[in-house]
């Protein structure tokens, strides 16, 4: 489903965030990103999602080499993913709902679908009886399980999450972990960055370990270290 070849990413500072980078991961796996802060992974989340350009190689998903997708192309490759981030990135005035929901408003789907479709979604996560309230009135971990609502509520067959539990307890970065692990099992392929050595150790996928921008292991059912 993806691969990486030969792929470096240089900032504007001249150092290499990524340095050939060669990569496949197949549809339907959970891999997990890990590393030091400073390594790569969000470089390489932001490859994935279009966010940045490779300074060389490909990145090809489902095919499609994306690593020069012309911009009016990226909101298609976007929709085939869903995107998990640190930092929740909720809509503060919205409710639950309507911050699930916004996206797929924009797709011309009947009110009756985007229900069905938002209503599934919040159940998958828990958060079902909590969709009229603002983010505000939310734990951190619940913040985040929204975010995952919104990145599985259009049914991309991937998932992206980048440090999805950076600012959680081991309690709720445990039940985020789960969560994803269950939408992985219905088939979607998770890719999620992390330095939680405790959750890596727990879930025993595979583990992909950058270093300085190269990878440095790659094992199944692995552990952190
Ligand atoms: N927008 C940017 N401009 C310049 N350097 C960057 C930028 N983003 C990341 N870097 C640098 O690239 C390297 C990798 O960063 P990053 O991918 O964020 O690593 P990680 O997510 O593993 O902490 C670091 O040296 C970082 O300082
Ligand atoms: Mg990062």
């Amino acid at each position: 489903m993806i691969q990486f070849r030969s792929v470096t990413k240089k900032y504007k500072n001249d150092n290499y965030a990524l340095k050939n980078i060669n990569l496949d991961i197949m549809s339907g796996e959970f891999v997990f990103i890990v590393g030091a802060s400073g390594a790569g992974k969000s470089t390489l989340m932001k490859l994935l999602y279009n966010e940045e350009r490779p300074t060389s190689g490909t990145v090809t998903i489902g095919g499609i080499n994306i690593a020069n997708l012309s911009n009016e192309k990226v909101p298609n490759l976007r929709r085939c993913m869903g995107i998990v981030f640190q930092d929740y990135k909720l809509l503060q005035n919205m409710s639950v709902y309507d911050n699930v929901a916004y996206v797929i408003r924009t797709l011309g789907i009947s009110s009756k679908e985007i229900n069905a479709r938002v209503s599934g979604a919040l159940k998958i996560v828990g958060l079902y009886d909590k969709m009229n309230v603002t983010p505000a009135e939310l734990s951190g971990g619940e913040q985040q399980r929204v975010g995952i609502a919104r990145a599985i509520v259009n049914g991309p067959p991937l998932l992206i999450a980048d440090e999805p539990t950076g600012n959680l307890d081991p309690k709720n970065s445990m039940e985020i972990m789960q969560i994803l692990d269950q939408i992985n099992q219905r088939g979607i392929t998770v890719i999620v960055s992390t330095h939680d050595n405790a959750m890596v150790d727990y879930f025993r996928k595979r583990v992909i370990t950058l270093d300085n921008g190269e990878i440095v292991r790659d094992i199944q059912a692995g552990t952190y270290e």
